[in-house]
């Protein structure tokens, strides 16, 4: 059995999908089961990373977990999922981290609470993979509103240049990593095949939207406050900031072959994500 966490969200729902297509036996968590809308054939279970008492019954009979968790108290929450899953008798976690986790002069907040994290669970004693993606491609979503409404995207850092990932290769690579011998010990940075700037991004967007889109450069405290505006709270807000910042540095414009290593397919281009989800970014 392999239990996926965070199973309703980006990169866990379409690990859920691959694992299924492999015929694994798939059991995954929520906080709110009722709302999970998981196929049939998941065996759906509660659980709530800061909840330890929520943990025992979801690892039951569990061999892989792929562990992913956020926001502030995330390394709280892959203690407690490590501690779990070590009593269980797991044989493996496959902790979702960051890529900036593995960059040494890497000082902004959500580096350092996978750091945490990713301690917790080699702490823990069961075998461990790490995989360390940079951006996701899906955090382009954020602009689909005002793409709809002026044709705008407001962004800062211009200068900045990322090789963003489509989520779905993630989870193509936690698919292989988790029914596949050989990984355990293996720290993997996942990036996409090309660094853009924000720019390039939206240049790319409009070509694929047959739209006349506009980038607009913002600073870092107008985009913070749109965080704000947003819902986020400050801590979250600041940590988000912190790692765009990161985007002026040379690390995370990095390209490596991981993807194409882990899945035996090229990684998905920008291009490609973007027609994939193109409907999600025109008017309703
Ligand atoms: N976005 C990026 O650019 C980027 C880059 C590198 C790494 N990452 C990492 O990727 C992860 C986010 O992945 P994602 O975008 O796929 O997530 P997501 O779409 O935001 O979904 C979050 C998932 O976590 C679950 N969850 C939230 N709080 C929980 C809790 N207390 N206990 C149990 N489950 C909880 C939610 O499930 P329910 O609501 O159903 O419980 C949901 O399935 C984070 O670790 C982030 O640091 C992101």
């Amino acid at each position: 059995m392999i239990l996926v966490t965070g199973a309703t969200g980006t990169v866990g729902r379409t690990l859920v999908d691959h694992l299924l297509a492999a015929g694994a036996p798939v059991r995954a968590t929520s906080r709110r089961p009722d709302r999970a809308a998981l196929p049939a054939g998941v065996e759906v279970a509660h659980a709530d990373l800061g909840v330890p008492e929520s943990l025992p019954g979801a690892v039951r009979g569990v061999r892989q977990v792929f562990l992913l968790s956020d926001g502030p108290r995330l390394a709280e929450h892959d203690a407690n999922l490590a501690r779990a899953a070590a009593r269980a008798g797991v044989e493996s976690i496959v902790k979702l981290s960051s890529g900036r986790a593995g960059d040494p002069g890497a000082t902004d907040p959500i580096a350092g609470w996978h750091r945490a994290g990713e301690a917790a669970v080699r702490d823990s004693g069961v075998a461990w993979t790490m995989l360390r993606p940079l951006g996701f491609m899906a955090n382009a979503l954020a602009w689909a509103g005002s793409i709809r409404r002026e044709r705008t995207v407001h962004a800062p850092f211009a200068a900045g240049r990322a090789a963003l990932i489509d989520p779905a290769d993630i989870a193509a690579v936690a698919a292989r990593v988790l029914t596949e011998p050989g990984h355990h010990g293996r720290e993997y940075l996942l990036t996409g095949p090309q660094a853009h700037s924000p720019g390039e991004l939206v240049t790319i967007l409009a070509e694929v939207l047959a739209l006349p889109l506009t980038y607009v450069a913002i600073s870092p405290e107008v985009a913070r406050e749109a965080l704000l505006e947003h819902g986020l709270a400050p801590v979250m807000a600041d940590a988000v900031m912190a790692l765009r910042a990161a985007s002026l540095e040379d690390f995370g414009a990095r390209v490596t072959p991981a993807v194409a290593q882990l899945t035996g397919r090229p990684a998905t281009s920008f291009r490609s994500w973007a027609t994939r989800n193109r409907e999600a970014f025109l008017d309703g």
